[in-house]
């Protein structure tokens, strides 16, 4: 079991997946982490903001357990899987054994058909990597990382690098996934649009700890204009430091 975080941040009696206390990481003489306490409960959907440089991958490498050198508390209960910003398919297999890679089970056939089917990749299980628009990939990378049915779902910017209309696609593809397999969501993003679109509770990471974090009052499925979410983004804007003329 996870060990429950004393702190500001443990408000739930609902179980936890992921806990974090104190967790410090510098690189030289920088401290990038600075005792970050921080719980994610079962099922729920976090976005994590911050500038550039403040931290977020750091600390998402750490709760993948892709860091060996992050000091303090630390524990993950159940299966964890990742998707990064580039989809990080290997090009020399096709998309379906792409999505089997290093899944030790006997039904890992089955189960690659099933997350390609629920991310409409069917028809593309066979194709090389290369051959696929970007969108496609970052389905795959999608369907690689449902197919190890995480408790926690590390999301690194896998959106960024998509057109607007591929996006919304995307957000809508990653919010069923999510209605259905519940596995808990960190996604770290640069867009105040898409936390408030997506997320259950924004996070922003500054000076190496959650400098700031609040609930999305607005009820799912969520409108960009929806008046409870204008005065959340105001202040999530000003937590990055930006004024809401969009000058910093
Ligand atoms: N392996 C490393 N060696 C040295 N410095 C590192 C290493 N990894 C990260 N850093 C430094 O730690 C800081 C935080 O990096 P990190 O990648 O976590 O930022 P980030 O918040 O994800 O930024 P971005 O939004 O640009 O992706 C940066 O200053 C980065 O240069
Ligand atoms: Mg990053």
């Amino acid at each position: 079991m996870a060990t429950r975080v004393p702190g500001a941040l443990t408000r739930t009696a609902a179980p936890a997946v992921a806990a974090v206390e104190a967790l410090t990481r510098g690189f030289g003489e920088r401290t990038v982490l600075d005792r970050l306490d921080l719980e994610i409960t079962r099922g729920e959907f976090i976005a994590l903001l911050g500038r550039s440089g403040s931290g977020k991958s750091t600390l998402l490498r750490a709760l993948a357990g892709l860091d060996d050198e992050a000091e303090g508390g630390l524990s993950v209960t159940g299966s964890v899987a990742v998707a990064f910003q580039e989809p990080r398919l290997v090009p020399w297999k096709r998309v379906h054994a792409n999505v089997t890679l290093g899944l030790a089970v006997p039904d890992a056939k089955e189960k690659a058909d099933a997350a390609l089917a629920e991310v409409g990749l069917t028809e593309r299980a066979g194709a090389w990597p290369l051959t696929l628009s970007g969108g496609e990939a970052q389905r795959a990378s999608l369907a690689r990382a449902l197919v190890r049915d995480p408790d926690l779902l590390l999301l690194d910017e896998p959106f960024s690098a998509l057109d607007a209309l591929t996006r919304i696609t995307i957000h809508q593809l990653v919010l069923d996934l999510w209605s259905v397999h519940r596995p808990a969501v960190l996604l770290v993003t640069h867009d105040v649009d898409e936390a408030l679109l997506l997320a259950d509770r924004v996070l922003v990471l500054d000076q190496g700890r959650i400098a700031h974090e609040s609930a999305v009052p607005a009820p799912r499925p969520r409108h960009r204009d929806h008046p409870d979410l204008t005065s959340l983004r105001r202040t999530l804007l000003a937590a990055l430091g930006v004024s809401p003329e969009g000058t910093t």
